[in-house]
C-alpha cells in the first residue's frame, strides 16, 4: 500500500515563503506499482509482468471508428428508435447516464446477470469502477469518526490507496486469501469492537487483482450471513469476471443477497476498452440516489461521447465478440506462463492456476517480493513485490509473495520472462 504523508509546498508571495498545509487525501504517496512501470519505460529489453492492462493490440478500434462516422453521419438510432444527432454526443449527459446507454445497458444486465431486474432507480452509470470505489469510500467513511473496512489480504492496491486517502482513523483489515479467495469465515472471529465500526467489506470475487482467485459460492453464501448478521454492506467489484479461461460462471453474491446490502460495481474496462472509463454501480435505490448527487459534484456525468459508443458497440453484440476474441489469446499466454513457472519455479515457491483474469500470484518459499524485484531487474524483467497489496500492519511474511501478469507479453516473450525470474530467484537463493 501507498505511505501516507503530510504533505506541503512553498509558495513566495511577497518576499519569505509560505507552506501550504494539504490534505490527508493529498498526502498519499504514489503507488509503488507507478515507480515500477516508470523503471521500465524506455527500456525495450526489460520484460514486464507488472502491470495489469489489457493487450492494447486487441482493443477494437476499426470497429470503434466506424460506429464513431456512423454515429456523427445521422445513420444510428437510439433505444427507442429516435435518430441520434451528432450534437448529442459531446453534449453534457444526465447524471445517470446517457437514455440510450442506460436503457442497453439495463437491458444487458437484465439479460445476462444473476440478480434480478434491475430498475431505473437502482443504477448508475459511472466513469469506470475506479470512480465508484473512490465515492464509495466518501459516502460511508466519515474522515472524523473511528472506522474499519475489511479487504481481502492481498487486494487492489488502488482501493488500498482510496482508503488511505479517505481517512487517518480507518482501520484497513485484511482477511488472508487462499485458493478460494478470501477466508470470509475469519470475519466472524474478529472483535466485535472492529465489527461494529466495519463501514464495509470489499469483495472482488472472481479472478481478483492480484491473485487470481475465484471466491467459492459457499463464501459468496456466507458473506451475506456476515452482512445481514452485522449490518455491514458488501461492495462486489468484478472488473475480470468476462475473463474466464475455464469452469462455469458462479453467481454473484448479490444473487444472494435479499436485503439489498450489495452494492454491485461493474466497468467495461477489461469487457471492452480502459479508456472509454465506463462502468456502472448497481444497488439499492437510496445508495444509488446518494451516490448520484455525489457524482454530480465529482464529472458531473460520465463521458457521453464514449456511451454512445459504448451503447452502439453492445446494441450490435460486438462486445461479446471481443470476448471471444481475447479469451483464447490470454489463456493461451497464462498456460505458457504457468507451463514456465512449472519449469523455473518450482524451488523458490508456489501458485495456484487461475481460472481467469490476468493475474497470477507466485508465493515464495524465503524470499521476499520486493528483493525479487530489485534482482529481476537487473535480469531485464519486471514484477510487482507482494506487500504492495497488503493492508499497513499486515503479517510480513505474507509480502514473500509478487504479482505476474501475464496479458501484455507473447507467449515466447512469457517464457524468458520466467526463465529470468527463476534465474533472480536461484542468485538471491544463494545469498
Ligand atoms: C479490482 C479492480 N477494481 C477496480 C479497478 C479499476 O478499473 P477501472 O477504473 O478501469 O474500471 C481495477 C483496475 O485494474 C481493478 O483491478
Amino acid at each position: 500500500m501507498a505511505k501516507h504523508e503530510k504533505f506541503s509546498y512553498g509558495v513566495s508571495p511577497g518576499k519569505g515563503k509560505n507552506y501550504v498545509q494539504l490534505s490527508h487525501d493529498a498526502g498519499v504517496e504514489a503507488s509503488a506499482i507507478r515507480e515500477i512501470l516508470s523503471v521500465t519505460q524506455g527500456r525495450p529489453e526489460i520484460i514486464s509482468l507488472a502491470g495489469g492492462l489489457p493487450d492494447s493490440g486487441m482493443f477494437e478500434s476499426e470497429k470503434f471508428l466506424s460506429i464513431l462516422s456512423d454515429l456523427t453521419h445521422g445513420k444510428c438510432l437510439d433505444h427507442k428508435g429516435r435518430k441520434i444527432e451528432a450534437g448529442d454526443l459531446y453534449q453534457y449527459a444526465p447524471s445517470e447516464g446517457v437514455p440510450f446507454f442506460f436503457e442497453t445497458l439495463n437491458a444487458w444486465i437484465n439479460k445476462t446477470e444473476d440478480f434480478g431486474t434491475l430498475e431505473n432507480e437502482n443504477l448508475l452509470v459511472i466513469s469506470a469502477a475506479q470512480q465508484g470505489l473512490d465515492l464509495f469510500a466518501k459516502a460511508f467513511i466519515d474522515p472524523c469518526r473511528e472506522a474499519s473496512v475489511i479487504v481481502g489480504a492481498p487486494t487492489y492496491v488502488a482501493e488500498l490507496n482510496v482508503l488511505g486517502g479517505r481517512s487517518g482513523n480507518l482501520e484497513i483489515i485484511g482477511i488472508p486469501l487462499d485458493e478460494k479467495g478470501m477466508q470470509v469465515e475469519q470475519i466472524w472471529d474478529l472483535p466485535k469492537e472492529k465489527l461494529a465500526k466495519c463501514k464495509y467489506i470489499y469483495a472482488v470475487p472472481t479472478f481478483d487483482n492480484p491473485a487470481g482467485t475465484e471466491l467459492s459460492e459457499k463464501r459468496r453464501k456466507e458473506l451475506i450471513d456476515i452482512s445481514n448478521e452485522f449490518g455491514i454492506p458488501i461492495i462486489e467489484d468484478e472488473p475480470y469476471a468476462c475473463l474466464r479461461y475455464e469452469g462455469k460462471k458462479l453467481h454473484s453474491i448479490m444473487h444472494y443477497d435479499d436485503i439489498g446490502c450489495t452494492v454491485r460495481l461493474q466497468t467495461f474496462s477489461k469487457m471492452a476498452a480502459p479508456g472509454l472509463r465506463l462502468g456502472y454501480m448497481a444497488g439499492s435505490k437510496e445508495l444509488v440516489s446518494r451516490i448520484r448527487v455525489m457524482l454530480q459534484s465529482s464529472t458531473l456525468c460520465a463521458s457521453s461521447l464514449n456511451q454512445y459508443m459504448l451503447a452502439e458497440f453492445m446494441r450490435r453484440g460486438w462486445l461479446e465478440q471481443y470476448w471471444a476474441k481475447v479469451i483464447p489469446v490470454y489463456r493461451e499466454r497464462m498456460n505458457a506462463m504457468l507451463g514456465a513457472m512449472d519449469e523455473h519455479l518450482t524451488p523458490y515457491g508456489s501458485w495456484v492456476k487461475p481460472k481467469g483474469g490476468l493475474f497470477v500470484w507466485l508465493t515464495l518459499n524465503e524470499i521476499n517480493g520486493d528483493a525479487l524485484f530489485r534482482e529481476a531487474i537487473k535480469k531485464n524483467v519486471a514484477i510487482v513485490g507482494g506487500s504492495s497489496f497488503f493492508p499497513p500492519n499486515s503479517d510480513k511474511k505474507l509480502h514473500n509473495s509478487a504479482r505476474l501478469n501475464f496479458s501484455k507479453s507473447n507467449p515466447a516473450e512469457l517464457r524468458t520472462a520466467i526463465e529470468r525470474l527463476g534465474a533472480a530467484c536461484a542468485a538471491l537463493d544463494k545469498k
